[in-house]
């Protein structure tokens, strides 16, 4: 089956900008913005000109050096804001007018305060005053999703008729769920004139539910998604890309559709999106969190030592990371720990490392991560008797460690060492490269346990 193509509108620079702690300056703005043109997003929402000079200038800088995709601004539904806008964006190779106003009885009545007929009215003059200035314009009704559907799609037909290009779809609260958003998104597509426009879906995560209603969406006809970076955006945040562009990667038997994204440069776009705002990403965070590929317990390492398919849905490297890491601790199992050892120079016999394993079972319990240096002191503490090996490649090592072995030039490891206390607080991570040739059968799952 043919796969639809889905385009991605990136708002990181502007929605995501929005939540609290990620404003970005005029420099950070466009850093970001060349890292999303080589992820291979279609649209990147650069800001919102008119909310200070500092977002006009980054809209207008990055407009004028990024010219592959489409560059889009913001602008709410009022001449000034569109012409502002305007301003920052003529100089794009393919600038995007995004208009936005509210539709639902909530914001009208309390934020707006205006009625219906004048919301009617204010979106279809907008978007044609847009549409005068620049071919292509989204149109977003404002918290779509607790807004009357029959007036919703009253809306939205009339800015159609006006030169909408795009009919954007937004869950401003984060309050539909993917059943009844699928629905609403195939209300739209009976709207008079939608051959002609591309529907956008723009979810947020207050539910948790931000990234199943994208998709809902795209299974209901959308074919464009909003998203951001690591989920950032107000509140609980937007849809994040990585995550949708990944499901529709892992399960195209569920989801026939695919995007542009090129999916290696995910996990560099989330580093460096916490370079630039300084705000980490939470380890357990789906596709690009520290413990994505990360594995702990015994039973899971000795599956991903023998297949990673036993434990892992797609490679790290088909998200841009460098590779899955074993983490030492008590949940561990011998297999995992024996390999450490031998990239570390030590190998053991099963008696000794059923030894070695009690012992690192009681320090994991107090310690909860074991690094190298810890491992080390064990190994030494009773001057075990254990086969030295050279470590199993250099990188393996640190650097520190191999100095204070004195290996670092190829010397055989003396008896022992003196070692340097680590201040360093990463767990001990195993590099799986090393390890594919590592023998496992079916003891090593149950000493997994
Ligand atoms: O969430 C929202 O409604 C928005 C619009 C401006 C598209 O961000
Ligand atoms: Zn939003």
């Amino acid at each position: 089956m043919a796969k639809e193509r889905i385009r991605i509108f990136d708002t990181t620079l502007r929605d995501g900008e929005q939540s609290p702690g990620c404003s970005m300056n005029v420099q950070e703005k466009l850093r970001m913005a060349h890292q999303l043109d080589r992820l291979g997003v279609d649209v990147i929402e650069a800001g919102f000109p008119i909310a200070s000079e500092g977002d006009f200038e980054a809209v207008q800088a990055i407009a004028a050096v990024v010219r592959r995709p489409v560059v889009a601004g913001l602008a709410r539904a009022c001449p000034g804001d569109i012409q502002r806008a305007w301003q920052a964006l003529k100089g794009a190779a393919h600038p995007r007018i995004h208009v936005f106003l509210a539709t639902s009885d909530i914001h009208l009545k309390h934020k707006l305060r205006i009625s219906r007929q004048q919301c009617l009215a204010q979106a279809e003059e907008a978007v044609r005053l847009a549409k005068s200035l620049c071919d292509d314009v989204e149109f977003s009704p404002e918290d779509a999703t607790r807004t009357d559907p029959e007036f919703l799609l009253q809306v939205l037909a009339a800015v159609v008729a006006a030169g909408a290009t795009t009919l954007n779809i937004p869950d401003t609260v984060g309050y539909t769920t993917p059943e009844e958003f699928g629905e609403l998104i195939r209300a739209v597509g009976r709207v008079p004139g939608i051959e002609k426009v591309t529907i956008s879906a723009h979810c947020h995560n207050d539910l948790g539910m931000a990234v199943a209603n994208s998709l809902a969406a795209v299974a209901a006809g959308a074919r464009q998604v909003e998203c951001t970076i690591n989920g950032i955006g107000e509140r609980a945040g937007n849809a994040s890309l990585e995550e949708v562009v990944m499901a529709m990667r892992v399960r195209p038997d569920r989801h026939p559709c695919d995007t542009a994204v090129i999916s290696e440069q995910l996990y560099p776009a989330s580093q460096l999106l916490s370079e630039i705002t300084g705000i980490a990403v939470q380890p357990n965070k789906a596709i690009t969190g520290r413990n994505a590929f990360a594995h702990e317990a015994g039973i899971h390492q000795d599956g991903v030592l023998k297949n990673p398919l036993t434990y892992e849905i797609m490679t790290p490297k088909s998200v841009g990371v460098p590779d899955s890491t074993l983490v030492l601790g008590k949940h561990s199992g011998r297999h995992a720990l024996s390999l450490r050892c031998e990239q570390l120079g030590y190998r053991f016999d099963r008696r000794e490392l059923d030894e070695l394993y009690r012992r690192f079972v009681v320090l994991a319990d107090r310690v909860k991560h074991v690094k190298d240096y810890q491992l080390l002191e064990l190994v030494r503490e009773d001057g075990m008797t254990c086969q030295r090996i050279p470590p199993a490649s250099a990188e393996t090592v640190p650097m520190a460690l191999a100095a204070a072995a004195g290996n670092s030039h190829g010397q055989p490891y003396p008896k022992r060492f003196p070692l340097p206390l680590s201040t360093d607080f990463q767990p001990a991570q195993l590099s799986l490269n090393s390890m594919a040739a590592h023998p496992g059968d079916q003891e090593d799952y149950l000493w997994g346990v």
